[in-house]
């Protein structure tokens, strides 16, 4: 029978070293909360269960967590008394039953299933106690993890370390597995006699030795375990999620001509053989068929290209933007609400929002869907192999038959029916001679002045 897990996430630190006014796991990494990447490494390793720890923002928090698929309870720690004390704020949830209690962080976004699982396994296969720990160059401020005749004894905090226990560089990333059925009664037992007088989740080490239980510790990627604690720390976790992502996406068979200019949101799914071209920004919610190019300095955010459609440079998709196969949208275009039909094309210096327009037709430099009067919105249709020419408004609500044409420069406020020609523009009038007649009206007037000075 599959065993059960209940994960304890915690994230009840006051976030001051973030310099912000609201909790830090709410902060984003790749576009989404810090605590959402946590919840979805947890609902990775097959957990359905959440106890979420915090201390301040519990509501955003809790809403922040919530990814769907996972049960999340909140727990209130009032006062911080330290990571064994916060455990103990799911007693509720953890006294309800479990095989298995993960603890982990809210503010360790990078973290995967990976480890978790293994911590897991190390449960399953007898062990009342698996720590997650990695190996590192620069240990200091983490608790170090000490062994001897091979078994893990306990873990020393730095400030209660010897100045020999300090040369450890295996550490503990804080992320622990603790046998559900005997969680409480060791959590019980550990008390707050140390350098800082607070209750350490690390005693459990010694605690479940103590009684005979058997304790041992898996190893993690030490870039998985980068806890956020500032703005610097933020952007540095940005950067390991940004590189992990491409890389992968390029293994999945992405071109990217420089990843490292190239920035992915959480959700972000890019087909097979796609080109993504240098300095591209996707918020969230893009969708790139395969084939699809995107030009350099595009940015892309709820929208969806199909095959062999291509972007830019330089042009926006926002949501609702959803380009047919083959379609194009060029420089200096924005597309907001809009569905460009197959081969349809959108070349250059555009606004297209709620719209819809129909397969083949092209849309002149300089076009403008003219979408909202101050107050409402409205939509602009237009059938397929259509002409508009270039620098037209188009005034919304408003409908463009198949196959018509729109005469360069119009203001169309008035549908047009397939195949006609309209024209919304004042007609050109010629006066022969009459500019030689200004220029020399005015060099004449200049010249006065000039003797007048
Ligand atoms: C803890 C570990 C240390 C480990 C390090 C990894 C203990 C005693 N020490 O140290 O061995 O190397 O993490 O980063 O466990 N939290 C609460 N409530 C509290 C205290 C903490 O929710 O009362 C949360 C914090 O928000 C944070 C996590 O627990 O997410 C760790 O707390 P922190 O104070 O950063 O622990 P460290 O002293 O760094
Ligand atoms: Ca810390």
């Amino acid at each position: 029978m599959e065993r059960t897990c209940l994960a304890v996430i915690l994230a009840a630190g006051d976030s001051t070293r973030m310099k912000s006014s609201k909790s830090k796991v709410l902060h984003p990494v790749a576009g989404r909360p810090m605590i959402a990447h946590v919840v979805e490494a947890v609902a990775s390793a097959g957990i359905s269960s959440v106890a979420l720890v915090v201390g301040r923002d519990a509501e955003e928090v809790a809403k922040a967590a919530s990814i769907g698929g996972v049960g999340i309870e909140s727990c209130l720690q009032k006062e911080r008394l330290g990571t064994g004390h916060a455990v103990l704020a799911a007693r509720d949830a953890i006294a309800k039953g479990y095989d298995d209690i993960l603890v982990t962080y809210g503010d360790v976004p990078l973290q995967t299933d990976g480890p978790l699982k293994a911590a897991r396994q190390g449960l399953a296969d007898g062990s009342d106690i698996v720590v997650i720990g990695f190996h590192t160059d620069r240990p200091t401020g983490y608790g170090r993890l000490l062994v001897k005749d091979g078994e893990l004894i306990a873990i020393r905090e730095e400030k209660d370390a010897t100045d020999a226990e300090r040369t450890v560089t295996w550490c503990n990333s804080g992320l622990m597995a603790i046998n559900g059925r005997k969680a409480l009664d060791l959590l019980s037992r550990i008390g707050n006699a140390n350098a800082k007088g607070e209750f350490y989740l690390t005693d459990l080490v010694e605690i479940a030795r103590s009684l005979g239980g058997r304790v041992t510790a898996v190893d993690a990627p030490e870039i998985e375990m980068t806890g956020c604690n500032t703005r610097a720390e933020l952007a540095v976790i940005e950067r390991f999620w940004q590189e992990r992502r491409r890389h992968q996406m390029m293994l999945s068979g992405v071109t990217m001509i420089a990843p490292e200019t190239v920035f992915l949101a959480y959700d972000t799914v890019i087909g097979q053989d796609a080109l993504i071209e240098p300095n591209v920004v996707f918020g969230p919610g893009a969708v790139i068929d395969s084939g699809a190019v995107i030009h350099a300095f595009s940015h892309i955010e709820g929208a969806h290209v199909s095959q062999g459609a291509t972007v830019g440079p330089f042009a926006r998709l926002r949501p609702g933007a959803d380009l047919g196969n083959g379609a194009k949208v060029g420089n200096f275009c924005e597309v907001k609400n809009g569905r460009i039909g197959e081969g349809a094309k959108v070349n250059h210096l555009t606004y297209i929002g709620d719209a819809v327009i129909g397969a083949g037709s092209n849309i002149g430099a300089g076009t403008i869907t003219c979408n909202y009067d101050g107050v409402n919105k409205s939509e602009t249709v237009i059938g397929e192999n259509a002409f508009i020419g270039s620098n037209s408004s188009l005034v919304a609500p408003v409908t463009i038959g198949d196959g018509a044409y729109i005469a360069s420069g119009s203001v169309i406020t008035v549908n047009v029916p397939a195949g006609a020609l309209a024209l919304g523009r004042a007609r050109q009038e010629i006066k022969p001679g009459r500019a030689t007649l200004l220029r020399e009206r005015a060099l004449a007037i200049k010249a006065a002045k000039k003797a007048k000075s």
